[in-house]
């Protein structure tokens, strides 16, 4: 992939973010999620390689844009894949809550796991505690691995899992191993990346959430070093067949890394919407507004955190 790619897919979370911040606290996700996936749509378009979307906002005929399979790009340059989130959070947008991100990854093509619109079991850790992980170990296995490999307590040990019933188990067994936890109302995938950000305080992610969102989680963690262990829930039996459908025949596998984003190269960017522990959110002020945003590449592992100042008058003029 080319190295300035990074630098033109940062733009396209950036509008997205810019467009789905205006409905923030509106209490209106639908919207919130039309306007940064226009947004976005509009921002590939300008963007010289072949994409394919293989994670997006659904399939061709329920999203009119951005759905699985629809070619993005000018059609000239790195033939790659694509996975989506115009609004990763949408409750979070609709409330005004904590770590909403516009989002996105790119690897070569084939590379990306073409992961259903299920839920799926993941784990997540920084690259401390690369190695050390295990989903199919117990969660206190995992969170004395972890204390062991920060040399720190259990007791220091600062999970984030999302605050779910399907949850209840694993919350009562963090506890009773003396961990401490950050419930989250939504948003696994940036509570994913912040393992790999010490300033965070977060060292480890359990807990079941969106297939896609694990995909692009594994992804920044590529980038970062990180650890991402995955596993799918589906739910039907009609769940496990559009598994199957996607070539994935055994739907208990353990998904590692490199089942999840092949190879060495691949490239993720999210813009905060609503202020994060790593990202702010859009502020606007006066003709002008502000973006934070974080692009790196699994390939150099260069991070790249980008402040941007928009104005106005020039694309965002054109903006709803
Ligand atoms: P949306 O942006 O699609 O609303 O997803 C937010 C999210 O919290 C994800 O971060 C998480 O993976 C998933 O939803 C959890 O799903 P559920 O709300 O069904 O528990």
């Amino acid at each position: 992939m080319e190295r300035s790619l990074s630098m033109e897919l940062v733009r396209v979370t950036e509008l997205a973010a810019l467009s789905s911040a205006r409905w923030v606290g509106r209490g209106m996700k639908n919207e919130a999620d039309h306007a940064a996936t226009e947004a976005m749509r509009k921002m590939f378009d300008t963007i010289p390689m072949e994409g394919i979307v293989v994670i997006g906002e659904g399939e061709m005929d329920e999203a009119p844009m951005l759905y699985i399979g629809e070619k993005l790009g000018t059609g000239k340059g790195p033939m790659v894949d694509i996975a989506v989130d115009p609004v990763e959070g949408t409750n979070l947008v609709a409330k005004g809550g904590w770590n909403s991100i516009a989002v996105l990854a790119v690897a070569d093509r084939g590379n990306l796991l073409h992961a259903p619109d299920m839920y799926m079991e993941k784990i997540a850790v920084g690259p401390e505690c690369v190695g050390c992980i295990d989903i199919n170990a117990s969660i206190t296995d995992n969170l004395k691995a972890v204390a062991k490999a920060k040399n720190k307590e259990i007791s220091d040990v600062l999970v984030t899992i999302l605050d779910r019933e399907r949850h209840a188990w694993m919350i009562q067994e963090i506890r009773e191993a003396g961990a401490r936890i950050k419930l989250i109302t939504d948003g696994d995938l940036a509570a994913g990346i912040n393992t790999c950000f010490d300033e965070t305080g977060i060292d480890i992610m359990f807990g079941i959430g969106g297939a896609p969102e694990g995909v692009i989680t594994a992804v920044a963690l590529k980038c970062l070093g990180g650890e991402f262990q995955g596993r799918l829930k589906p739910e039907t039996e009609k769940e496990v067949q559009r598994c199957k459908k996607m070539g994935i025949d055994d739907v208990n596998k353990v998904l590692y890394m490199d089942d999840l984003v092949k190879g060495d190269d691949a490239i993720f960017a999210a813009t905060g919407i609503t202020d994060g522990e790593l990202l702010k959110g859009v502020q606007f002020k006066g003709k002008k507004a502000t973006t934070s945003s974080v692009v790196m590449r699994a390939k150099t592992g260069t991070v790249r955190f980008i402040e941007g100042t928009h104005n106005f008058q020039g694309k965002l003029a054109r903006l709803k």
